[in-house]
């Protein structure tokens, strides 16, 4: 489902960051660990075209994504890929519901409210529906980024650090449902990540970067 081949990225004068292939197949996960500064946040932004890569091949669904103009890497995303950031983005001005139709619409589908509602109830924050999002706790905003990046059925689902900000009880919730809801959609999940508390949650399938 997705392939990296000898992938570097080089910021404007930053020096040269390289990456181990990898490989991963419909449904499967993906955890890349590895300290802060080694480009965990580099990488999933070349896994999801918000970044060129400088050299090497990044294949999803057998399309060559460097391949692609700058507005058909957007098409392709909508179409294929969800971003949980780092940090969360939101339109504080539309409620919940609001947020994840625009996704929707962003993304070229139809509002799709029993999908919306679907996903907040699974998430647990279906009574905050109607609400602003700056009305939610941390945890529960990051539930919402879950949702936003789920809303269009992406056949690939990246997150970067989700847990990060949360202690292990949340910590682990997350994790459980992004595993969960990943492979009830057949998604492929990667996570980069350096909070060591979730090898256990990936066993056999972790990528570990060295710093650069
Ligand atoms: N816009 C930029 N211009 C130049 N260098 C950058 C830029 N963004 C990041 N870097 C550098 O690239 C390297 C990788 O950054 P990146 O954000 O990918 O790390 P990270 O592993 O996600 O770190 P963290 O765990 O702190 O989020 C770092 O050394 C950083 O200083
Ligand atoms: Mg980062």
């Amino acid at each position: 489902m997705i392939q990296t081949n000898q992938l570097q990225y080089t910021y404007p004068k930053g020096s040269t960051i390289s990456f181990p292939d990898f490989e991963i197949s419909s449904g499967d996960k993906l955890l890349i660990l590895g300290p802060s500064g080694c480009g965990k946040t580099t990488l999933l932004h070349l896994l999801g075209g918000l970044l060129p890569c400088t050299n090497g091949k990044i294949t999803i669904n057998q399309k060559d994504i460097s391949t692609l103009k700058s507005k058909e890497m957007d098409q392709f995303r909508g179409d294929n890929i969800g971003i949980i950031f780092q940090k969360p983005h939101f339109a504080q001005a539309l409620t919940v519901a609001e947020n994840l139709a625009f996704a929707q619409q962003a993304g070229g589908k139809k509002t799709d409210k029993s999908r919306i509602e679907h996903l907040l109830s699974k998430l647990g924050i279906i009574k905050h529906k109607d609400r602003l999002p700056q009305k939610m706790s941390e945890g529960e905003k990051q539930r919402l980024s879950v949702a936003m990046a789920l809303i269009n059925k992406p056949a690939l689902l990246l997150a970067d650090e989700p847990t990060a900000s949360l202690d292990d009880h949340h910590a682990f919730e997350v994790i459980h449902l992004l595993k969960e809801i990943a492979a009830e959609e057949n998604s492929a999940l990667v996570i980069v990540t350096h909070d060591s508390r979730l090898k256990e949650e990936f066993k056999d399938h972790i990528l570990t970067l060295k710093s650069i």
